[in-house]
């Protein structure tokens, strides 16, 4: 069967432990308002934020030089239809998301620090209004993100244990023959 490479299902793997760490550190953190100083936990929010976009954007790579079909055996079209866009939603969340954070930080007057390793410069001017906007926008995106999460697992078990098609093993390490 043309499936997932391993690439695709290690890195599919790989992000889910990124975004739920990602959300823990959201939740831990301190709210970020005008006089904000970053401490530990906001630039682990930015480090982990900017390590998603660059697994994201390998992985979108990754499935653009090998797509897979989906193999839904015996779904009505809207499942079908629901689990493309749920996929593409992922990946525009995941890809544009980020940035909307970024420009937020850089409306609070907050640096991008990644792991210690490298500073990246402020992309809106200290309190500029479209991103101080883009900040909620990024709020709402990513907890929309975690109720299509929520859905998707739903879906990926319900395929598993009420279908018993084989759906979530596509997305598994193969098992030796
Ligand atoms: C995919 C990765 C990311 C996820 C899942 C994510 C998730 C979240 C969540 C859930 C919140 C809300 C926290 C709360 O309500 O208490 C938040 C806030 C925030 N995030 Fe992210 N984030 C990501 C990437 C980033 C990046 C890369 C940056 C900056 C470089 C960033 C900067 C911010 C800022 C500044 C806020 C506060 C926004 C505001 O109040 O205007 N985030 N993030
Ligand atoms: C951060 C959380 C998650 C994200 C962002 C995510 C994203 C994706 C994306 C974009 C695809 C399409 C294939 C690809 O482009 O690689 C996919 C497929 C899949 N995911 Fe997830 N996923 C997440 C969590 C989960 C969880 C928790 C499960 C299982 C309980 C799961 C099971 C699957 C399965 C079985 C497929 C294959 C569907 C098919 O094409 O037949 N995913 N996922």
């Amino acid at each position: 069967m043309h499936g997932y490479n391993s690439a695709a299902k290690w890195l599919h793997w790989l992000i889910l432990l990124l975004v739920l760490t990602q959300f823990g550190i959201a939740l831990l953190m301190p709210d970020i308002g005008p006089h904000t100083v970053a401490g530990t936990l906001i630039n682990l929010h930015f480090s982990f934020g900017v390590l998603i976009v660059l697994v994201m954007a390998v992985r979108l790579g990754n499935r653009l030089l090998r797509p897979v079909p989906l193999d839904l055996p015996g779904s009505p079209a809207w499942e079908r239809w629901i689990a493309v866009a749920t996929h593409r939603l992922f990946y525009f969340i995941l890809l544009v998301g980020p940035f909307l954070g970024w420009a937020s930080a850089s409306a609070h007057r907050l640096r991008v620090d990644v792991f210690g390793l490298i500073t990246l410069p402020g992309i809106a001017a200290p309190r500029a209004h479209w991103a101080l906007a883009a900040g909620d926008v990024h709020i709402y995106m990513m907890w929309t993100l975690a109720v299509l999460i929520g859905l998707h697992a739903a879906a990926a078990l319900y395929h598993h244990f009420l279908r018993n098609d084989g759906v979530l093993r596509r997305m598994l390490p193969a098992r030796a023959p």
